[in-house]
């Protein structure tokens, strides 16, 4: 049995849009820690999920016309939804988790009541402001300018009544836990947590659990009309995911406490305050480690709002390839801090990592070995001491890498892997193997030796490259013929490990050069493409510039008139013929270009607008008194009529005015 174990989790997202690229990024730093340590022999478990509850989903679903689960299950399990990215993104999670499934739910439910039988969950009443419209509850300090953040509206105070847990219970332990252990990291959002939350005026508040004023979350099974506040039940998805109290898994003992979660600088407060206050209220072991990372900002902006650049992961990793985009995201901004996302950032590093480091490195030592050697190189090498150095430096690599994975310093474990391609590179053009070719026969012992140790540094280099770049891997051990033994762990510590058997053979170019200027202008007409498939549908027609005054306007006699029959004219798709009572007495008749948009038989008995002191006119050889009012617009280029339908209590002839 593995007794070496690590669980790894990344935060479940929100279903409640479209992911960008930044949302990618955990996901994709978890992916590469989670292959890492499979590299090394560990057992993972590497979770991840969605976090379905709440008021926002709950409004968006409104918004949208269906009911929540709809909507979540429609941004999770459809085409181009969460689990699409996470297959397309080549994301090795080993469980997934809704917390909209049955499991959890019923989880939450008695963790909810084991912290309300103990004490530590309260009833209380929750103070704040209430937006009416939104139908909203909102602290002093969230208002915007004393208004509803939300709408702009004012609010009113209000009190609901609502379930407490008593955080201020735990205040201490959990001070010094952050304090005197490395639970949170980087160190730098310590003292952050600290001030801010626990040695702050008031100290550590005791947090409203429940809500009353939506009903898309878990019941609170013993008091119908509350839900558990939305970050108690996403945070237990990490347990219950195992099988804490539910029997769905069994992997608890296995896999809890947890070595590493992932999550956003800007939800560390809920994992390093109040996931351990939880945990002790539940007298649980507490995870190892919380990392709380950086946000890539696009142009200064968090959101995902680009301003100037493509952030769909899709559409990215289609013109780069999926490899190119994660290795990026993970090489070219330092974990724990933010960094500033832009499409010309991505090129340069695919173009000077990528293309110009290792493409090149790979090509051209395949390339050689098949060319002077026919794929195979000769058993008789020769040593010299222009290798000393690069042979040093890679059989280092691995102890620098691991030193800097262990900490999440992806950007410091790659460049370790790169100072190595680098040199590999400089070796090349210190031995120039294309002047030793010119005389084979003297030559030959020194060049098959040059050759292998190429062959060595890129294996070492790939085997660590392998969980940022799993697939371009698999094609570079394939290139330099490296079998199972010689991609292992523990062949990146050695040196000589290809087989003198090996076969070489140049393949692919795995990363081609991308022309910057012209990649630059294709993404900007991709952006206005975009831009313009946002635009509404709907194009209004412009408002007319000439004015009209009020006399002239009230010659126009505009009447409520019903409905008393109505028929398709024959021989023509566009008129209806209508019989109307127009208060008169005397049924008046009209023609209208309607049939594209009604029914006859629907339109009997609606009460219409019809202006009334045109002149008689004929239409298809019938009369027509008058015209009815339609409201006309425009849908993606096709003209749209309806007529316009008022109050049926208005009674026929009524003038309108
Ligand atoms: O917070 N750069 O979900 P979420 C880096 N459901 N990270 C980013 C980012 C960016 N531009 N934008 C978003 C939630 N993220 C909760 C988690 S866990 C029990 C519950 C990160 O979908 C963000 O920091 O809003 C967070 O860690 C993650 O995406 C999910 O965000």
């Amino acid at each position: 049995m593995n007794d070496k174990k690590f669980y790894i989790t990344t935060p479940i997202y929100y279903p409640s849009g479209k992911l960008h690229i930044g949302h990618a990024y955990c996901t994709v730093a978890t992916d590469a820690m989670a292959r890492y340590k499979r590299l090394c022999g560990y057992d993972v478990m590497f979770l991840t999920g969605t976090d379905e509850h709440g008021q926002k989903i709950e409004d968006k679903a409104r918004e949208a016309g269906v009911t929540p689960q709809q909507f979540v299950d429609g941004i999770v399990a459809a085409p181009g939804g969460v689990l699409d990215l996470w297959k397309l993104m080549n994301i090795s999670y080993d469980r997934f988790i809704r917390t909209t499934d049955g499991y959890h739910v019923a989880a939450i439910q008695k963790i909810f009541k084991a912290m309300y039988d103990k004490g530590d969950i309260y009833k209380g009443s929750y103070k704040g402001k209430y937006c009416k419209p939104c139908e909203s509850f909102w602290t002093e300090s969230q208002l915007v300018d004393g208004k509803c953040p939300d709408c702009g509206r004012e609010v009113m105070d209000a009190e609901e009544e609502a379930y407490f847990f008593r955080a201020s219970k735990y205040a201490g332990r959990v001070r010094e836990l952050l304090l005197n252990t490395s639970f949170l990291e980087p160190k730098s959002r310590v003292h952050e947590m600290v001030n801010n939350f626990i040695d702050c005026e008031g100290g550590l508040q005791d947090l409203c659990v429940s809500r009353t004023s939506f009903t898309w979350g878990v019941p609170v099974d013993f008091d119908p009309g509350h839900v558990v506040y939305v970050w108690l039940d996403a945070l237990f998805n990490y347990m219950t995911a195992l099988g804490y109290q539910n029997d769905k898994y069994d992997d608890l003992d296995k896999f809890w406490p947890a070595d590493a979660h992932f999550v956003g600088k800007e939800i560390v407060r809920f994992h390093a305050i109040y996931w351990p206050a939880f945990l002790m209220s539940m007298e649980l072991p507490l995870p190892k480690k919380v990392y709380g990372h950086g946000w890539l900002n696009f142009n200064g902006d968090k959101m995902s709002k680009s301003k100037g650049n493509v952030v769909d992961p899709h559409l990215l990793s289609e013109r780069y390839g999926v490899d190119a985009l994660r290795f990026f995201l993970l090489r070219s901004f330092p974990f724990g801090s933010d960094g500033n996302f832009t499409n010309e950032l991505l090129i340069q590093t695919i173009n000077n990592d990528l293309a110009n480091d290792l493409g090149n490195l790979v090509s051209r030592t395949t390339a050689m070995a098949e060319k002077y050697f026919g794929g195979a190189l000769p058993e008789g090498r020769q040593s010299a001491e222009l290798d000393d150095e690069l042979i040093a430096l890679a059989s280092g690599l691995r102890g620098r890498y691991e030193e800097q994975m262990e900490k999440f310093q992806f950007q410091n474990a790659l460049e370790e892997v790169f100072k190595v391609i680098q040199r590999a590179n400089k070796y090349i053009d210190e031995n120039a193997p294309w002047a030793l070719a010119k005389d084979l026969e003297a030559n030959g012992p020194r060049l098959a030796q040059v050759l292998y140790n190429l062959l060595e540094a890129v294996r070492v280099c790939t085997v660590l490259l392998t969980p940022f770049m799993p697939e371009s891997c698999e094609k570079i051990f394939a290139q330099i013929g490296a079998g199972a033994d010689a991609r292992s762990w523990e062949s990146a510590a050695d040196w000589g490990v290809l087989s003198a058997a090996a076969s070489v053979a140049k393949g692919e170019n795995l990363f081609p050069r991308i022309d910057m200027a012209k990649e630059l202008s294709e993404l900007d007409a991709i952006m206005e493409e975009a831009k313009k498939a946002a635009l509404p549908a709907l194009e209004v027609e412009p408002f007319l510039e000439e004015q009209v005054d009020f006399d002239t306007f009230c010659k126009s006699d505009f009447r409520a008139v019903k409905v008393k029959a109505c028929e398709n004219v024959r021989k023509s798709d566009k008129l209806l013929k209508f019989t109307l009572d127009d208060g008169t007495g005397t049924d008046r008749q009209i023609l209208s270009g309607i049939a594209k948009w009604y029914k006859p038989e629907e339109l009997v008995g609606k009460t219409l607008v019809a202006i009334v002191n045109l002149p008689p006119r004929k239409m298809m050889g019938r009369d027509s008194q008058g015209m009815l009012i339609s409201a006309v617009h425009t849908e993606q280029g096709e003209e749209v009529l309806h007529l316009l339908m008022v109050d049926d209590a208005i009674p026929a002839g009524a003038k309108l005015c």
